[in-house]
């Protein structure tokens, strides 16, 4: 259950993955929250490194371009007030990563598999702060595919369309998750071990109770 990595840490990560607009961004604060845990949107570091390429004009379709872009990169984790974020030049472009540029750009730079090794060690990274719930699409098949906390959140397009729409943004969810989850480089998918939640028809609140008993039921010493 304990994770000791290279860094000897012992702290321990709730792995949240699923498919777009499933609630894992809620849910994993959520949880974060109520365990006094770090919050970590891995989704938020693709679409900040995304954003930096289109300020750099570089063509994000170009997977070498890409690659070069992030193998050049000076950045930085830090963590405020619970939640981790990467910096680009000192700056957490917090605003600008929600634009429907990067919204556009991203899932090409996601499937770069310089990108994506890159990606895995900064989040290996986090475990340096403390006790993680980190979102993602590959947290628990790919990042940290040793923890015993894994969950998988899904619901169907017509709701997961309907959160979209609430939010006032207006996007093709099956063309994402299909690029998402047929990319060579880790794909999404559901790790082996994941407790698999269909939260359509719950709320929030009852979509991170149903996380926190099978957390708290795993930590209880037996
Ligand atoms: O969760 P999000 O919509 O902010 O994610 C942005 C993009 O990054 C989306 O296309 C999926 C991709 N992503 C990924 O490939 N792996 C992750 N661990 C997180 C996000």
């Amino acid at each position: 259950m304990l994770i000791r990595n290279q860094l000897n840490s012992t702290n321990i990560v709730i792995a949240i993955d699923g498919t777009s607009a499933s609630g894992k961004s809620t849910n994993a604060r959520l949880v974060a929250q109520a365990l006094d845990f770090i919050y970590v949107n891995t989704g938020a570091m693709y679409r900040t490194l995304a954003w930096h390429g289109l300020q750099k004009n570089i063509d994000v379709h170009d997977p070498k371009a890409v690659a070069t872009l992030c193998r050049r990169w000076k950045t930085t984790l830090e963590c405020v007030e619970q939640t981790v974020r990467l910096l680009v030049d000192g700056y957490y472009p917090e605003k600008e990563i929600r634009t429907d540029a990067v919204s556009e750009a991203v899932p090409h730079v996601a499937a770069v598999a310089q990108v994506r090794r890159w990606m895995k060690e900064k989040q290996r990274e986090c475990l340096r702060f403390g006790n993680l719930v980190m979102e993602g699409r590959d947290i628990g098949t790919n990042v940290f595919p040793e923890t015993d906390f894994k969950f998988y959140l899904d619901a169907s397009l017509a709701e997961r369309a309907k959160r979209r729409a609430a939010e006032g943004v207006q996007e093709n969810l099956a063309a994402r998750d299909r690029r998402d989850s047929q990319r060579a480089s880790a794909p999404l998918m559901i790790a082996l071990g994941a407790v698999v939640i269909d939260n359509s028809n719950l709320t929030p609140e009852q979509t991170s109770a149903m996380i926190l008993e099978r957390v708290r039921a795993k930590l209880k010493p037996a």
